[in-house]
């Protein structure tokens, strides 16, 4: 049975990041989806615990599909929870470079996991975590893009806001 890790800062997640989810817990016997624990990172608008409970809301009926956080490398992280496979989405070329040398880097820190690449779905492909950020800072709507759990963080966290 393989262990497949999916890391990402999901800050927030978005329909994008589910879609690659469900499709890479049909693929692998088990998924870890690992939350970057990076609280210093600019821009960043959500802890690492609130992007932790949106997903754990969203995987809650998924088979074999946990949620945890990590800091530090990936690659050793992998290592530590006997993952031998790191799925990532690609949603178009402009992602590939970025994503080549991380796999790259990767496979040299730890030559026993695989770095494998899911195609975004089209409908999600222009969708991104900062994307969203900026239209709900701005009041509008972003119940196409998102999961249910997202979109009421987010109208909590911008109602504060404009409090
Ligand atoms: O959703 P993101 O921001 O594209 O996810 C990036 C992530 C978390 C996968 C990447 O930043 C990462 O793996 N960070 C952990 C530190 C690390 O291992 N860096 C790579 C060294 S080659």
């Amino acid at each position: 049975m393989v262990h497949a890790v999916y890391p990402g800062s999901f800050d927030p997640l978005h329909n994008g990041h589910v879609d690659i989810i469900r499709r890479a817990a049909g693929i692998y016997g088990s998924l870890t989806v690992a939350v970057l624990d990076n609280p210093l990172k600019a821009g960043a608008l959500l802890s690492t615990q609130e992007r932790v409970a949106i997903i754990q809301d969203v995987v809650a009926g998924m088979k074999d599909v946990k949620v945890d956080s990590f800091d530090g490398l990936l690659a050793e992280y992998a290592g530590q929870i006997g993952a031998k496979v790191i799925v990532k989405g690609l949603r178009a070329i402009s992602d590939f470079e970025y994503e080549l040398q991380m796999a790259h880097l990767n496979r040299q820190l730890n030559p026993n996991v695989e770095t494998t690449f899911i195609m975004t779905a089209t409908r999600w492909s222009y969708v991104s975590s900062s994307r969203v950020k900026e239209i709900a800072k701005y009041g509008a709507d972003v119940s196409k893009l998102v999961p249910r759990a997202t979109l009421h963080k987010l109208k909590e966290r911008f109602a504060q806001a404009t409090v």
